[in-house]
């Protein structure tokens, strides 16, 4: 194969070999919409109404045992186990997650709408966390739960996008899986939707090979927002895609490398780099699919096979009655392996792999 490129060790050790491996992999969560669509069995897990009221009862139970998620007075440890009547139900969520889709839908969870609620509800969700993986910290400030509304002012200087009503593109979080529970849904809109980013990877592996060394090899600047720890510097390096024990796996969040571009502490980016993202954004987008999520959904992603996004949406003029999520980073207990130097280093939050950094921002 012919290329203008510069050699790299990709290269030069054979392109199309590279590519007939990508192609060969046998990954689950490389799907297409059509196919996601015809394992819907396998991802969307809705609750019994017995289960639902049974999860309710132990969200009731850790509070009374424990207080709230916050006091910190049970252990992860000690809400997984109260979590354990519905261990069979975690086990299927979990294997969708990794070894499945990539996905998960769960549906009919004991959510309770009113503002007054929103204790049992981070309880709810703290529980449901606990039985699957151990949360890590997903803002700068040091938030290990958040909620997400429509504000005009989520920190003094800088409103984060998952607060406004802004659709948003295609991407992964820091973490091994995000979780996002739906106590309101607005108006209209304000569904998730999801890509593989395993199918993106095997696309461009097939259109584009001559993609792969700037896929496989090159850095990419991420902007740290403001997750900056003294002497660090605006931005942080980490390759796109790195594939460990046969698993495709990825990091892509196109608004913060056009960040570091446009902050411009970092270096510019070659021909290529700028080629594979477009590459990356057109081929996610053709394999959107838009999961419908209400009151009582909560949609789980592993962050390395599977992008989300969501649709713009209208919220209502009543404050109480607007779209409320609350979401939780999680590490899964048997993650797949990670090259330390993908993302910005595997174990930087001190608990557990991913997140952020965490810095008093007050
Ligand atoms: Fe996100």
């Amino acid at each position: 194969m012919t290329t203008s490129y510069s050699p790299t060790p990709l290269i030069t050790s054979g392109i199309e070999r590279v590519r007939d491996y990508v192609l060969g992999l046998d990954e689950p969560a490389a799907w297409r919409a059509e196919e996601l669509e015809s394992r819907r069995s396998t991802w969307d897990l809705a609750l019994t109404d017995g289960e639902s009221a049974m999860l309710g009862e132990l969200a009731e139970e850790a509070t009374e045992k424990f207080g709230q998620w916050s006091a910190g007075n049970g252990s992860r440890e000690q809400w997984k186990q109260l979590a354990t009547p519905l261990a069979k139900y975690f086990s299927t969520v979990e294997h969708s997650l990794e070894g499945g889709t990539g996905i998960a839908l769960l549906r009919n969870l004991p959510v309770r709408t009113a503002d007054a609620e929103l204790p049992y509800n981070e309880n709810l969700l703290w529980l449901i966390g606990a039985a699957i993986g151990q949360p890590v910290n997903q803002m700068g400030g040091g938030t290990l739960l958040a909620s997400l509304a429509q504000r005009e002012k989520a920190r003094p200087d800088h409103v984060r996008p998952e607060n406004t009503n802004e659709g948003l593109g295609f991407h992964t979080d820091g973490s091994d899986l995000l979780m996002l529970m739906c106590i309101r849904q607005a108006m209209v809109g304000g569904n998730s939707v999801v890509s593989s980013s395993a199918r993106t990877v095997k696309e461009i592996a097939r259109r584009y090979p001559e993609l792969l060394p700037a896929l496989f090899e090159d850095y990419f600047p991420f902007d740290r927002q403001m997750e900056i720890l003294d002497g660090d510097t605006t931005y942080y390096l980490s390759r796109l895609c790195t594939i460990v024990d046969g698993k495709i796996t990825t990091r892509y969040v196109r608004s913060l490398m056009d960040g570091a571009l446009y902050r411009g502490d970092c270096p510019p980016l070659t021909e290529r780099q700028m080629r594979l993202m477009d590459v990356f954004d057109e081929i996610s987008n053709e394999g959107g699919i838009e999961v419908g999520f209400g009151s009582g959904d909560m949609v789980i992603a592993n962050n390395y096979s599977v992008m989300h996004g969501r649709s713009e949406f209208i919220d209502s003029e009543d404050e109480t009655q607007r779209r409320l999520l609350v979401r939780l980073w999680l590490a899964m207990e048997n993650g797949r392996p990670l090259p330390f130097d993908f993302d910005r280093g595997v174990n930087h939050d001190g608990v557990a792999r991913g997140g952020v950094p965490y810095i008093n921002v007050c």
